[in-house]
């Protein structure tokens, strides 16, 4: 693999990808390639908002500006929270003190490994398992763990009244221009990029799984009445689309973990960053 430079980032605003639903985006580059990767999130606005996941540190002025053009802080009353990765919780203390009606979705490991850098107010915790649901007024939320995922504690969001499915790391790949829609995608490509990040960056230990085993549970997450996949490193899924994404994280237990970057690359992008000495 050999390294490229690549363009600065770019900004993309929010999008709706659903009734009530919100999609808020960063664009990083990818490090070495011509490559962008999303850093999504995700607002509800119903009866009663919720937030789902905080954004990152890098761009925690423009996530703030984008959430709260869309709902008033005082008004979101849940903070959904899928996993301790920072590219999920890179806002979390800056949303809960903002939204001071919020309840914070989370779970017992959440808390047991993100504690040392987030001081958890427990009487405004709601722990969800694997599974569970709950209710936020004009919708029950489903919180069943996705079938790719890097943190056991994650938790993916499903709203039956609306069909979106917030599949968290799933689905995760990078894109040659952020302006790209999935069905912009050259299918190799799309499936080329799922299994570099999927493999290679979130969940390596896919390969070792019982294909069938593994199989039964993407069925069950297909088989949730799902209209609409949002995630947070890839664009919408819809339509057609679907049932390729679906397909193709069925794969994983069969494939090889692809070749990734190595010292040569890194070599590479620090001679083509670093200023010459005077
Ligand atoms: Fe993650
Ligand atoms: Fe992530």
């Amino acid at each position: 693999m050999t390294f490229t430079p690549v363009a600065p980032t770019m900004y993309v605003p929010p999008t709706k990808v659903a009734k009530d639903t919100f999609v808020i985006h960063q664009v990083q580059p990818a490090l070495g390639q011509p490559l962008f990767v999303y850093i999504n999130s995700m607002v509800i606005l119903g009866k009663e908002p919720v937030i789902v996941d905080t954004g990152t540190p890098a761009n925690r002025k423009q996530w703030l500006e984008d959430v709260f053009a869309l709902v008033e802080p005082n008004d979101v009353r849940w903070i959904f929270l899928s996993h301790d990765d920072v590219d999920h919780t890179g806002n979390l203390d800056e949303a809960m003190t903002a939204c001071p009606n919020a309840k914070l979705v989370c779970n017992w490991a959440m808390i047991e490994r993100h504690t040392n850098c987030f001081d958890f107010p427990l009487e405004r915790c709601q722990w969800v398992m694997h599974g569970d649901s709950f209710d936020v007024g004009d919708r029950i939320l489903h919180a069943p763990r996705p079938p790719v995922f890097d943190s056991p504690t994650t938790r993916g969001l499903f709203d039956p009244t609306t069909g979106v499915y917030w599949a968290v790391d799933t689905f995760a790949t990078p894109l040659p221009d952020p302006k790209m829609a999935i069905s912009d995608l050259d299918a190799d490509f799309w499936q080329f990029g799922m299994h570099l990040f999927a493999l290679g960056a979130v969940s390596p230990w896919l390969t070792m799984l019982d294909p069938v085993k593994y199989g039964q549970y993407v069925d069950t997450t297909q088989n949730l009445d799902i209209t609409t996949i949002a995630a947070c490193h890839c664009p919408v899924i819809e339509g057609e689309y679907i049932e390729r994404a679906f397909n193709m994280i069925r794969q994983f237990p069969t494939l090889e973990a692809p070749p990734l970057p190595d010292q040569s690359v890194l070599d590479q992008v620090i001679a083509a960053t670093s200023t010459p000495a005077p």
